[in-house]
């Protein structure tokens, strides 16, 4: 009896463990930021030159993936708008050099404001030469991806519910976009890649197709 229960309880504390170092929290969202809305429309540019090889912070990065799917209201209504608030996007981080983060692919969680771990490694480079090789893409510290769940949208409203996956890719996106400049960081949304390369590159689960790359960087 004695023998079952210690593997068993050291199996639990190993699993326990495994999930933690599996998911980490991320900071808060800053949501008093300096730059007007106004003024981030006004210089907003697409970057494809980093200048600056310092790493992002975590704080940084949180404050991005926030930008693009955080949690804003009765603990289900985001940042960005979702028709039906049925939300299809999962956000990823592909992570280069980002302080207190080991190179690799994350998901963004928002319910709990963290990532998950999906792979280690770098893949920037992989990235860049399956988009057609744009290669601006290796020096950016690190990039979201925006992909979705179509059958999500399509099984409630149709055929037309692909268009409302690309619309809201453009939102999520836009909102990126705004919260770089606020942060001082570059980016530029990118749809010129081969799918395939990326789902696997990415290893996106099958029913989930990579909509924009957006590289981020100093
Ligand atoms: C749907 C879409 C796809 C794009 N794909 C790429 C891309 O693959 N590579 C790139 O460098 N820029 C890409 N861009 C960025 C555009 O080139 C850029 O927005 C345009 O030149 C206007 O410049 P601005 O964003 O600085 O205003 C894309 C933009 C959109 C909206």
């Amino acid at each position: 009896m004695k023998n079952r229960i210690v593997p068993s309880a050291f199996l639990f504390s190993f699993l326990l463990h495994a999930q933690l170092f599996a998911q980490l929290l991320l900071p808060d969202p800053e949501v008093n930021g300096d730059v007007s809305v106004e003024e981030a429309l006004l210089v907003r540019r697409s970057t494809r030159a980093f200048i600056d090889s310092e790493p992002l912070s975590l704080n940084e990065v949180s404050q991005v993936l926030w930008s693009a799917q955080g949690i804003t209201a009765y603990n289900w209504l985001r940042t960005a708008p979702s028709a039906g608030a049925l939300y299809p996007m999962q956000i990823y981080l592909v992570a280069e050099r980002v302080d207190s983060l080991s190179p690799g692919i994350y998901r963004y969680l928002p319910d709990s404001n963290s990532i998950e771990h999906i792979a280690s490694g770098c893949f920037l480079d992989a990235i860049a030469k399956a988009s057609l090789e744009q290669m601006w893409m290796r020096d950016a510290q690190a990039m979201v991806v925006i992909a979705a769940d179509f059958d999500i949208v399509t099984d409630v409203y149709g055929s037309r519910g692909v268009r409302y996956v690309y619309m809201e890719a453009g939102h999520v996106s836009q909102n990126i976009y705004l919260q770089c400049v606020s942060l001082c960081l570059g980016t530029t949304a990118a749809g010129a890649f081969n799918d395939e390369a990326v789902t696997a590159i990415l290893r996106l689960p099958d029913e989930e197709a990579p909509l924009y790359l957006m590289p981020i960087g100093r």
